[in-house]
């Protein structure tokens, strides 16, 4: 072998080894991020990896007969809000812009399950909340607008519809893929003017310099925007969602921007709520005390 093959040779051999490296690298890096969980994750020490309820909710075609078309319907209401449920609804949103996909994705706002998570008993606040309740609150904060009758035909479709995406979800198997964290885990104070930046920079070429939204994506504040009682309007579920899924398909913030962009777009103007309708049981009647015992 000649000198010139020998130093090709090695430098050939440094080339790979630090592609790999950098491969390792990048491997490790992307899963010490992941911004939503895949699997159940559980304390218990009987935890299997896999273990845990799988996320696969069925095509809509394949709901039976009997439930078929209150399926569907439910499906439109969801993702064409303003058409099919328009005088319940009083900013320029739909159900799918925060729950993509009408909540099938697993990447969103996910309600695939949720039929397997209500009724859930509050204990401390003695109500039970059942997806009517949870359904009418989004209605009225979330859409500005104003909560249908749980005897409505959009309710009644709409439960049948979480119902649906969430078959074979068992019940309590507490789906690790639905709500959202207590907050983001970091210990920063946010940065308007940082976050003022990172919209310009990155969000207004969707949401729109002025934030009221653009032919391919909603309104982040003003008038089309969710109200100021909407959890979205939380800087926790902000943050946490804008972190996880936007831009959307391809999330790049870090948790720091997410913050910071939070922070701007909390200080801009929305709707203020105005309560028609009690998000909750105000008072349970009680049973007779010889019965409670
Ligand atoms: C601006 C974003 C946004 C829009 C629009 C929106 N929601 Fe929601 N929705 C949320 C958030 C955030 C939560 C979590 C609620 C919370 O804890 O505050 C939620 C929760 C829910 C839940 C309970 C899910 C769970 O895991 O407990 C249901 C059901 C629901 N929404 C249905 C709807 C329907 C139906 C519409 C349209 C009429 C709608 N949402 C529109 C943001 C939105
Ligand atoms: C590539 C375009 C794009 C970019 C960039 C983008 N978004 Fe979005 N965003 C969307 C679309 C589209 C939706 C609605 C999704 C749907 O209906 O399926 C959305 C929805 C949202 C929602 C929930 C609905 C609403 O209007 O309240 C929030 C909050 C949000 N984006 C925040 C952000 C923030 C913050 C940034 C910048 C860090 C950002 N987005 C950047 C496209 C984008």
């Amino acid at each position: 072998m000649n000198d010139k093959k020998l130093y090709f040779s090695l430098a050939l051999v440094t080339l790979l080894l630090g592609f790999g490296a950098w491969l390792a690298m990048f491997f490790q890096w992307t899963a010490t991020q992941p911004r939503i969980a895949n699997s159940a994750v559980s304390n218990s020490s009987e935890s299997v990896i896999g273990s845990g309820p799988l996320f696969n909710p069925p095509g809509l075609e394949e709901a039976p007969e009997s439930i078929r078309e209150q399926v569907m319907l439910g499906y439109k209401i969801m993702t064409e809000t303003q058409k099919y449920a328009g005088e319940y609804v009083g900013n320029n949103l739909a159900c799918t812009n925060c729950h993509f996909d009408g909540g099938r994705s697993k990447n969103t706002l996910s309600l695939v399950g949720v039929g397997a998570k209500y009724p859930a008993y509050r204990g401390r606040r003695e109500y039970t909340a059942d997806l009517a309740l949870r359904t009418q609150g989004c209605f009225e904060r979330s859409m500005n607008g104003k909560a249908p009758a749980p005897d409505s035909q959009i309710m009644q479709s709409l439960l049948v519809y979480y119902q649906w995406i969430s078959k074979g979800v068992p019940i309590y198997s507490n789906p690790p893929w639905l709500g959202i964290p207590h907050d983001l885990g970091i210990n920063s104070t946010p940065d308007v003017i940082a976050g003022k930046k990172i919209y310009e920079d990155v969000c207004a070429r969707c949401h729109g310099n002025d934030g009221y939204g653009t032919p391919i994506a909603p309104p982040l504040w003003g008038d089309g925007s969710f109200n100021d009682g909407a959890g979205m309007n939380r800087v926790r579920t902000f943050s946490v969602f804008s972190w996880r899924f936007m831009p959307k398909s391809a999330p790049t913030l870090t948790k720091e921007e997410a913050l910071n962009v939070t922070a701007y777009v909390h200080e801009q103007p929305r709707p203020k709520f105005i309560a028609t309708h009690p998000n909750k049981i105000k008072r349970v009647i009680k049973l007779p005390v010889e019965a409670s015992k």
